[in-house]
């Protein structure tokens, strides 16, 4: 038997996108699509929101998918399995809203595509037509689209410098669908850089589109007490980690977020800097 919190699997599924198994049985009985954990590597570690892609009841896992962004995904894509997190907390955040649109569009961008997936599949199996366009930097980039066609009746990928599918952003794609091709759409599902959202909630307002993003600002406790994920939808304040992570696109303020997600970017970069340092110090003494 596994102990509570240890990866069972890891794999890199892309450069620096890595995805893990964690043992987590509780969680696995209970997570609904949209929701996520807030884990920590270590005791004194930095805590980190990461949507929960999947779970398998029976063997007790619940499946993530993370790309090294800075110290501590470093830190978590350096682990191997057998070793245990110090914590995991979830599920958190409201469940996703879930019902028959008719035509649904998941649009998903880069590592974001792990975070549509949960609900892009409750959508299929809640009986929505699913088209889903995924996109990336480039073809190395492009993560889960066998998972997102198994899902959907149409799949569009899309690649920025156009090394495979659809040549130009996600937006881009999308905008033909809507413009040249006449697809008849209910909803649209944005998951991404908060960047892409705004730009997919842009073009879906003059045609009156319904449009849902998972928003991702800094976290801290995930319990609604800190004040640290506040963003403004309309004129309301929320805080993403209990009232979303989903909200209505074209109520998001998107320029507030990308200022408040950049609030510790000299922090982070000093610690990633520090530990990769730290790293390739205890490498070279591994070598001596
Ligand atoms: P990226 O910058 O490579 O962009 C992914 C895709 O988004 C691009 O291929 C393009 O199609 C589209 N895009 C980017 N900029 C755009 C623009 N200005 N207009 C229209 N479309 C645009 O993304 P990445 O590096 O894979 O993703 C990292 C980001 O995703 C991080 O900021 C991370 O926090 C975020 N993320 C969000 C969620 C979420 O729940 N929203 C989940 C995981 C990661
Ligand atoms: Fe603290 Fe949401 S993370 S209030």
């Amino acid at each position: 038997m596994p102990e509570l919190f240890e990866i069972l699997t890891k794999e890199e599924i892309a450069p620096k996108i890595y995805r893990m198994d964690i043992y987590a049985p509780a969680i696995a009985q209970k997570r609904r699509a949209g929701q996520f954990v807030i884990l920590r590597v270590y005791e004194r570690g930095e805590r980190i929101p990461l949507t929960i892609v999947d779970s398998d009841p029976e063997q007790g896992s619940v499946l993530l998918v993370f790309q090294v962004m800075g110290k501590t995904t470093a830190m978590l894509s350096d682990m191997e399995v057998g070793e245990r997190l110090a914590d995991f907390v979830g599920p958190l955040g409201s469940p996703t809203h879930i019902e028959n649109y008719g035509t649904a569009v998941c649009v998903a961008g880069g590592v974001g595509t792990a975070a549509a997936y949960p609900i892009a599949r409750a959508l299929k199996e809640a009986g929505n037509h699913l088209i889903s366009i995924v996109g990336a930097r480039t073809k190395d980039l492009l993560i889960m689209t066998q998972e997102m066609g198994a899902i959907s009746d149409r799949l569009e990928l899309t690649t920025d410098d156009g090394s495979y599918g659809f040549h130009g952003f996600v937006t881009d794609r999308l905008k033909k669908m809507i413009d040249e091709e006449k697809v008849h759409i209910d909803m649209v599902l944005a998951v991404g850089p908060a960047i892409m959202m705004k730009a997919v909630a842009e073009l879906t307002r003059p045609y009156g589109i319904k449009t849902i993003v998972s928003l991702n600002p800094i976290m801290v406790d995930g319990t609604g007490m800190c004040g640290m994920c506040r963003v403004r939808v309309g004129d309301e304040i929320k805080f993403a980690c209990v009232d979303g992570p989903e909200f209505d696109g074209h109520l998001v303020d998107f320029d507030e977020l990308m200022k408040r997600q950049r609030m510790f970017v000299e922090q982070e970069r000093k610690a990633y800097e520090e530990y990769l340092k730290d790293k390739q110090g205890k490498c070279g003494e591994g070598e001596r």
